[in-house]
């Protein structure tokens, strides 16, 4: 017998659901429940198998649906009719639930309840639910982390984009540092709506996809900013999931750079409630990244952060490729790129190591300015960050913006 209980909050599907369950061999409704909270409790109890419930659910997300897998009952989601069903499919898969019924095709309803559900994949047969779940890889996420200590996430985050929309690739950059956003101020974006947190609130109700382009601020012909947390203690709005659907939205639409924040700690709290783990918005962009970009200070503070710092990320990243950013070099240091070279290759397998000069002059002009380092005319750290560019995405290199054949040379300080 699967034991089932439903929330469907007094949609319409409502009374049709509950007859065809009704009507079918093994399967009781345990209880009808009248919110998400009430779900959770009755899950708690221990006794149901199956959770029914609407995609559009007020306050379903991913912490909720760990709870009810934590409880071992499987969420089947109904999705709505209408206008953005595509996106509750989309959204419902990327929050962790695999059953998903149409609201137009609820006969199919017992069988998704009494289907085991198999590891990864989708239990219920849904017309144009394959597009729907694997959106198609326009772009590629490219996070950017680094340890503490302000090693210049941010200045090369920008700085990365900026470059890729130079030579013309559709760029969003996001800003998702749960620590406060710095990427509006740094690029001098004044005003105070929140490209995040309306990405949030519109994740919340499925309508991402759809709206898109109104959580960016175009600053250039082919770059787009999804502008970060307008205070520290705002990072609570940012539900688990959040960030993932966005920059997999984001991706649709070309190529993604994304900020991050310096903390890798999983939060233990998070795991028993529906509230995010303040660092979610980091370890949820790094699981979604094909690349991650790791920058470390020079200093001999900076380079031990780095090294701990690598150790930590081989534990949080999905398999995506590492490549290692040391920021700041300078001759006063003392140590040459051979040297950190073998320092940094003992922590991990990376793709790629590269230097960026300490320039200051050129930050100061561009912070000054509002603009990229990259934008703000020609300097050492604008050129080695074209250089970084250049081996991400090798294809954009042989082509300028105005079409003119660059001079593309391998390894690092390559002149423009
Ligand atoms: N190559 C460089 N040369 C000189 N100054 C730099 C360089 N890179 C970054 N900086 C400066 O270092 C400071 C920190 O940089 P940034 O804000 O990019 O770091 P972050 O890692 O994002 O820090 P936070 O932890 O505050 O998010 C800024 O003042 C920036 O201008
Ligand atoms: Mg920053």
């Amino acid at each position: 017998m699967v034991v089932v209980l439903v929330v469907a909050a007094g949609a319409a599907w409502e009374s049709t659901a509950l007859g065809l369950l009704a009507e079918r061999q093994g399967i009781v409704v345990l209880k009808r429940c009248v919110d998400l909270d009430d779900l959770l409790a009755a899950a708690s109890a221990g006794q149901a198998d199956v959770a029914v419930l609407g995609a559009d659910t007020h306050g379903l997300d991913q912490a909720a649906v760990d709870l009810l897998r934590k409880h071992s009952v499987r969420p089947v989601a109904v999705i709505p009719s209408g206008v953005g069903m595509d996106s509750a499919r989309l959204r419902a898969t990327r929050i962790g639930i695999r059953a998903t019924v149409s609201e137009s095709e609820l006969t199919s309803l017992p069988d998704a309840v009494l289907a085991d559900e198999a590891p990864s994949e989708t239990v219920v047969p849904d017309e144009g639910q394959d597009e729907a779940v694997q959106p198609a890889r326009g772009g590629g996420v490219l996070a950017v982390w680094g340890p503490a200590g302000a090693p210049g996430r941010t200045t090369l985050a920008a700085g990365i984009a900026a470059e890729l929309a130079r030579r013309g690739c559709r760029t969003t950059l996001v800003d998702a540092d749960p620590y406060g956003g710095a990427i509006a101020q740094q690029l001098g974006i004044l005003d105070e709506v929140s490209g995040l947190l309306a990405a949030a609130r519109l994740t919340a109700g499925g309508m991402l996809p759809e709206r898109f382009g109104s959580v960016q601020r175009t600053i250039g012909p082919h770059l787009g900013v999804v502008t970060g947390l307008p205070r520290a203690d705002r990072w609570v709005e940012v539900r688990s999931g959040v960030v993932e659907h966005l920059l997999d939205v984001g991706r649709d639409h070309g190529q993604v750079v994304v900020d991050t924040g310096f903390s890798l700690e999983h939060d233990p709290a998070s795991d028993f409630g529906s509230r995010p783990g303040r660092n979610q918005m980091t370890l949820g962009a790094i699981d979604v990244a094909d690349e991650v970009v790791v920058v470390g200070n020079a200093d001999p503070v900076g380079l031990s952060r780095l090294a701990r710092g690598l150790v930590e990320l081989r534990d949080v990243t999905g398999g995506a490729p590492v490549r290692v950013v040391v920021n700041r070099m300078r001759p006063t240091l003392g140590w040459s790129d051979k040297d950190i070279a073998g320092m940094v290759e003992g922590f991990t397998r990376l793709t790629g190591l590269h230097f960026l000069p300490d320039d200051r002059a050129a930050v100061d002009h561009a912070l000054v300015a509002g603009r990229t380092v990259v934008e703000s005319g020609d300097s050492a750290l604008g050129r080695a960050i074209s250089g970084i560019v250049d081996e991400l995405l090798p294809e954009s290199a042989s082509v300028a913006p105005s079409g003119r054949v660059r001079r593309r040379t391998t390894g690092r300080g390559r002149p423009r």
